[in-house]
Parts: C-alpha cells; sequence; structure tokens
C-alpha cells in the first residue's frame, strides 16, 4: 500500500508530533526555520502531491499554495489557535480540512501576557538597561511604575486565554475587570467580569489587555483614536496578533508619554527589525512571540496537529476541526 505523504512546514517541528506521524506517514520536512529566506520556497517545491501538511502561523496559506498542493491534499493542520493565516475561503472551497490546536496553551500564554504586563508596568526595560551600563541609581523617585492590585483590568475579546488571565490576576487583588467583544460571555458572570463598550474599556482600564483574534474588523483597532481615549497612566497588553495594533500611532504615544506602557509578545512584522522604532522606546517591553514557548505546550500542540491530519486521512473527525 502506498503510504500517505505528510508535509511538515518547519524543520523545529516538535519529536512528540514527528514520532505518531512517523508511524502512520511517510514525512517530508522543510529543512528550513519559518523565517529563513529559503523557507517559502522549499515549502512550495515539496509541498506538491502531499495528502497533508503540518502549517506555521509565519507562511500564510494562500490558494497559491493550494494549487501548487494539488487535489491529493486533503488536510491542513496549523501548530497555533489563531488562523489569521490561513485562507479559509480557498481552503473551503477545495474542500480540504482545517485543524488547529486550542486551548492546550491557554495557560502559558495567560503566563505571557501577565509577564509583559507587569515588565511594562514596572519598567523593567529601563531597569535593566541601567544596570547593564552601570547606572544604577537607586532612589526613592527612580523608576516608578504602576500597581496591578486596585487597578482596573480590561480585556479586549475575553476567549479561553482571556479567562485564564482573569483567573490568574484574581490574586493580584485586582479592582475591577472589564471586558469588550461581540456577545456576552457567559463565564464572565463567575469571574466577575462586566462586558461594556470598547470606547468605556478604553476610557477605564488600567491596563488594556489584547486577545482578540485578527481579522479585517479588528485590524488596527487600536489606532490613535483609541491610544488617545486610554489613561495616561494605562499599559497596553497585546498578546493576540501585532495587526490589532497601529504600531506607528503606538510608538507616538509612548513616545510622548499618551501612554505609559506597553507589553508585547506579538508585533508585526515578526521577527520585528532590530532597528524598528517601537524597539528603541523604554517603555515598550517586547518579546518574541513567546505565548506558547513551553516544552509542554509545544510537544502537545505538535500531538494535536499530529492527531488532526491522522484522523482526516482516515476519514474520521479531527481533534481539534476547524468548523466552518
Ligand atoms: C496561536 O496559537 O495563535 C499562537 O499565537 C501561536 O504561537
Amino acid at each position: 500500500m502506498v503510504m500517505k505523504r505528510v508535509l511538515i512546514a518547519n524543520k523545529s517541528y516538535p519529536a512528540a508530533g514527528l514520532e505518531l506521524l512517523k508511524k502512520k506517514v511517510e514525512c517530508l520536512i522543510v529543512p528550513h526555520l519559518d523565517h529563513e529566506p529559503e523557507s517559502l520556497q522549499e515549502i512550495k517545491k515539496q509541498i506538491k502531491g502531499v495528502d497533508a501538511v503540518i502549517w506555521n502561523v509565519k507562511h500564510k496559506f494562500t490558494k497559491e499554495i493550494l494549487d501548487i498542493a494539488g487535489p491529493n491534499l486533503k488536510a491542513i493542520s496549523t501548530m497555533s489557535t489563531g488562523l489569521d493565516h490561513i485562507d479559509q475561503d480557498a481552503v473551503k472551497a477545495h474542500g480540504v480540512l482545517i485543524g488547529n490546536t486550542p486551548n492546550v496553551l491557554n495557560n502559558s500564554v495567560a503566563d505571557i501576557a501577565i509577564g509583559v504586563m507587569i515588565a511594562a508596568a514596572r519598567r523593567f526595560k529601563e531597569g535593566v538597561a541601567d544596570i547593564e551600563s552601570g547606572e544604577w541609581k537607586y532612589g526613592v523617585n527612580w523608576t516608578l511604575g504602576q500597581d496591578i492590585a486596585g487597578s482596573t483590568v480590561g480585556i479586549v475579546g475575553l476567549g479561553s486565554i482571556g479567562q485564564a488571565i482573569v483567573r490568574r490576576l484574581k490574586g493580584f487583588d485586582v479592582a475591577r475587570f472589564l471586558y469588550t467583544g461581540r456577545s456576552d460571555k457567559p463565564e464572565a458572570i463567575s469571574l466577575g467580569a462586566e462586558r461594556v463598550s470598547l470606547d468605556e474599556l478604553l476610557k477605564e482600564s488600567d491596563y488594556v489587555m489584547l486577545g482578540c483574534p485578527f481579522t479585517a474588523e479588528t485590524k488596527h483597532l487600536i489606532n490613535k483614536e483609541a491610544l488617545n481615549k486610554m489613561k495616561r497612566s494605562a499599559v497596553l497588553v497585546n498578546y493576540a496578533r501585532g495587526e490589532i495594533v497601529d504600531q506607528e500611532a503606538l510608538y507616538e504615544a509612548l513616545k510622548e508619554k499618551r501612554i505609559f506602557a506597553a507589553g508585547l509578545d506579538v508585533v508585526t512584522p515578526e521577527p520585528l527589525p532590530k532597528d524598528h522604532p517601537l524597539i528603541s522606546l523604554p517603555n515598550c517591553f517586547i518579546v518574541p512571540h513567546l505565548g506558547s514557548a513551553t516544552y509542554a505546550t509545544r510537544n502537545t500542540m505538535s500531538t494535536i496537529a499530529a492527531n488532526n491530519v491522522l484522523l482526516a486521512l482516515d476519514g474520521k473527525p479531527m481533534q481539534c476541526p476547524v468548523n466552518y
């Protein structure tokens, strides 16, 4: 019997998923990391005629890629919750199944969101830079930041990661949790979070946490106008997608101290060029999309992605199908 062929679009795919796949299918592994210049070219070369694909988040899965893959393609699984890098309409039109890896990364992403929140609010970047340059000038007014206790935390998109953030922050004695989104979240009742308009959330919150998916509607949701509505003492945290923020407007707001600080796990583009203006700002704390980057989480994501494509190739429902 001819073995099915699965393309793995990134050479750093974790061993846990790879072992599962290797038992049942022939694996073609692209010998590059996502950001390497040859990566997309090599994907296009190897994808022709495969039965399934384990995709990454860096490259767009476009109609062009779908056409190159050809009619054998039955299923793709992304190793992410987010689906903004997949042209779902095109994939759907070709009858190809899509899977993703939601929920298993909630805890690790929530940890990183709170990590950058504290780092930005308490000015870690400036403190570390001062130590490294021998400028440790301890004094009662040096490197003062913002408290979390007693604050109002506003979550834009109270999905499962936002809920994990609220559960954690309850231990920080936050005074009020607000959220905004398209619909009421039943979970908000037990979490004690109140649904408000985006405007109200921006005006009232000491911490504005971005957790909504990136779509045509949320592109640059946080623009100059939105930033102007925030408190001067507010901290913006983004753990969703860089494109939700107008980065030029954010740069201006941070430089002019119209908001206090930003903590970002996601930016546009990724990787961010080292001379990007945001990097020069002392009040902008950026980490390189580390949300799901723990050993355990990435291993679990890889096994779900493997199961997704193996099940689909067997004609069974995926472990985490994207319903459309
Ligand atoms: C996701 O799951 O969408 C994450 O951002 C990928 O790391």
